[in-house]
């Protein structure tokens, strides 16, 4: 059990986070929209600022003090990585745009493989960034696309998973928290039952990484994708975590300027790994903002990331489930981090509107999750997603404009 000297005060955390003294439309900002990117601490906007104005240059082909530094920097935060996530070595680190790029560059190098027939699985849960880039290559290949269904809670149908790998499995791309609707899926048992069949698996950690503690030993998966604006850090940065055993299976996807030995017009000597799959200039300062990201994290601690957001998670849909008509999607019984919900007569997108009026920032729309909408029959959700400087008076503040506005749509 954690003490309670374990446990950061929120009011310190808060005071990290400079945009939470703004004011939206004269009210105090109320920030729920954490899903769709989290607030960041001014110790990583500062880190990112000294990078660009006091060590700004090029990584791994200078010789110069500056080139050096930024190398180190660059490489730094890339260990930063390896140890946030236990992989075995920086080599399996490697650096993204984001989970989008991260999921694309599996699909399009690992995709290579796939032949008429071969089968790939997916959830109904996806977000579109692990769907769409699978339909691309099934259309390329002759793969066929199979999709673990859900239940009303939102949970996965285990048993329709099991039914649905077979021999012909030859990839699983699985998200671990759904961004629509919080459900954490149990990977590590999806994983083992994958791996009993030799398949391979992605998984999915964007809604996760900023959530809970993550360990790519104990989980075991092949691949694993994140985005650095989802855990404090910057946009533009993304990390692909690989087994380097099954890094080294993929042939490289973007062909340019690091990712080489040699070039000549006769042939081409690929680079080690992780140099191999990262093409051209990197987002050096987003990556070195993503380290800091990391360290930020770890001083704040999992006891008290997990504790405040537990809590909040008890409170807000206690909070929320008491206004009338208003439906919670997403009951699903292990869940993290975010609320979705839909109201009776109003539409989510006004409801959206009307909360930003009373200075609380949500999100409305289908939150790149369309099958996740349509197997509940709704054009959307309004959702309200919450992280460490979160408080249960944000969702008073929230309940309390959603009862104004079921008032005015009565
Ligand atoms: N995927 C992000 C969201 O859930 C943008 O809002």
């Amino acid at each position: 059990m954690p003490t309670e000297k374990m446990i950061m005060d929120q009011q310190i955390i808060r005071a990290d986070f400079p945009i939470l003294m703004k004011e939206i439309h004269d009210k105090p900002l109320v920030y729920l929209d954490n899903a769709a990117t989290t607030l960041k601490p001014a110790c990583v906007a500062d880190r990112i600022a000294q990078h660009y104005l006091l060590e700004a240059s090029n990584i791994h082909r200078g010789v110069h003090s500056l080139s050096e530094e930024a190398t180190k920097d660059y490489e730094g935060a890339r260990e930063k990585v390896r140890a946030f996530i236990n992989a075995e070595e920086t080599a399996e680190v490697i650096f993204t745009s984001g989970t989008t790029e991260s999921i694309n560059l599996v699909v399009n190098s690992y995709g290579q493989f796939f032949r008429e027939g071969d089968e790939i699985i997916i959830s109904e849960m996806e977000h579109h960034s692990n769907i769409v880039p699978w339909q691309m290559i099934c259309e390329q290949t002759g793969a066929v696309l199979k999709v673990i269904p859900m239940n009303d809670q939102g949970e996965l149908v285990y048993e329709e998973f099991e039914k649905l790998l077979t021999e012909k499995t030859k990839f699983f791309s699985i998200v671990y928290v759904s961004n629509a609707l919080g459900t954490i899926n149990p990977i590590k048992k999806m994983i083992d039952a994958a791996h009993q069949l030799d398949v391979p698996v992605l998984v999915d950690v964007a809604q996760a990484i900023a959530h809970t503690p993550i360990d790519v030993k104990d989980l075991d998966c092949e691949f694993m994708a994140f985005s650095g604006h989802k855990m404090f850090g910057p946009t533009g940065v993304g990390v692909l975590y690989g087994k380097k055993e099954s890094l080294e299976r993929l042939p490289p996807w973007k062909g340019g300027g690091d990712m080489i030995l040699s070039v000549t017009f006769e042939k081409t000597i690929y680079n080690q790994l992780p140099a191999r799959l990262e093409a051209g200039t990197p987002n050096i300062g987003g990556v070195i903002g993503l380290g800091e990201a990391i360290d930020y994290i770890n001083k704040v601690g999992w006891q008290t990331i997990e504790k405040i957001e537990d809590e909040l998670l008890v409170y807000g849909t206690e909070k929320l489930s008491a206004i009338d008509g208003l439906r919670i999607i997403g009951t699903a019984e292990k869940k993290a981090g975010v609320i979705s919900f839909y109201m009776d007569d109003v539409h989510p997108h006004d409801i959206g509107t009307l909360v930003d009026q009373d200075g609380i920032a949500i999100r409305t729309g289908h939150h790149c999750a369309q099958p996740v909408m349509k197997y509940f029959s709704i054009p959307a959700t309004a959702r309200a997603s919450f992280s460490i400087y979160n408080t249960k008076e944000d969702f008073d503040r929230l309940a309390e404009t959603l009862n104004k506005i079921k008032e005015m749509f009565s």
